[in-house]
């Protein structure tokens, strides 16, 4: 155990304090990841429990500030925000919440700008893309060598032209839709209206390398006229498209299709399916105008 009751730390524990807390203070305002303030204090033989003691250990003495799951040294940013005020472009504020014990302290930092506006700050990838939700679904439906009709649900996808009309989906190499859309060289675009929530959840769950999932999630189909495929009844839309080209983009193919055949709801109040946040969560998104 790193701290006792009186705060107090054994001197073979200092210097580890200490190694951490240059670290930090040398990283010029940047929030090193977890991962990288392991393998930083893995060298000085520093293990994982004994880092989160000393991290705490060091947010108690108040040499650094806990962030959102992130550690800035305390120096750092009040050498930062002598810079800023001085010259006037933005300032911060720190909101305290109150301690109830030693583990649940919460120290906020905002960077303001002389507006009074929440300025940019820099993070991981993986925290600022998971901003981007809601984010719209499709489903994309394909003819398998066995002669099944794959659906898998699908986020990323895109209009890539008006005329032609060309729309685009990416799916990741890994996923049995990869092959089915090569092999079958024509698929259909499905945009899911927001009771399909269960259907689309399900066929962006399983995968039908081994399991016919229009059969074991049954949903309302019609045959496709351009395609041979199935388009799915209660959907806003449906667009029968022919494999136009594809790209490998790092680990997920974009298939572009051409649309040769589009169909509609006759309810046009349908309203879409989004995934609404990181989670498979997915309903609707309230109309603003
Ligand atoms: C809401 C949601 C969005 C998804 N978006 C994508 C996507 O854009 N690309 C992709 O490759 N997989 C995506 N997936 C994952 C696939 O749908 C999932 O891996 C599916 O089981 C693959 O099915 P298959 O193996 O039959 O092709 C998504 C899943 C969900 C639930």
């Amino acid at each position: 155990m790193l701290i006792n009751h009186s705060g107090d730390i054994g001197p073979e524990l200092n210097q580890q304090d200490n190694f951490v807390s240059n670290f930090l203070k040398n990283l010029k305002m940047k929030t090193p990841t977890m991962s990288e303030l392991i393998s930083v204090a893995k060298k000085q033989v520093i293990n994982e429990q004994g880092l989160n003691n000393i991290l705490r250990y060091l947010v108690e003495k108040k040499d650094a500030y806990f962030i959102d799951g992130n550690y800035l040294h305390v120096g750092l940013l009040e050498q930062h925000h002598n810079i800023c005020v001085q010259r006037q472009r933005f300032y911060k504020t720190i909101i305290v919440k109150t301690p109830l014990d030693h583990q649940d302290r919460t120290v906020g930092v905002r960077w303001i700008n002389n507006k009074g506006g929440y300025m940019q700050i820099d993070v991981d990838y993986s925290k600022a893309i998971n901003r981007k939700y809601p984010m719209p679904i499709v489903i994309a439906i394909a003819k398998d060598q066995t002669g099944k009709y794959n659906p898998i649900t699908l986020g990323w996808c895109m209009n890539t032209s008006h005329n032609p009309p060309m729309i685009a989906i990416s799916i990741g190499l890994r996923r049995y839709s990869l092959e089915v859309i090569r092999h079958a060289k024509e698929f259909v675009l499905s945009f899911p209206s927001n009771s399909m929530a269960k259907e689309a959840f399900y066929y962006g769950t399983n995968s039908g390398i081994d399991m016919d999932k229009l059969a074991k999630c049954k949903i309302n189909t019609q045959p496709a006229r351009k395609v041979d495929c199935v388009i799915l009844s209660d959907a806003v839309a449906n667009f029968e498209c022919k494999l136009e080209s594809e790209h490998l983009t790092g680990d997920h193919v974009i298939f572009v299709g051409r649309i040769i055949a589009s169909h509609m709801n006759q309810d046009e109040e349908l309203e879409r399916l989004y995934r609404l946040e990181t989670g498979y969560k997915m309903g609707s998104v309230k109309k603003i105008l």
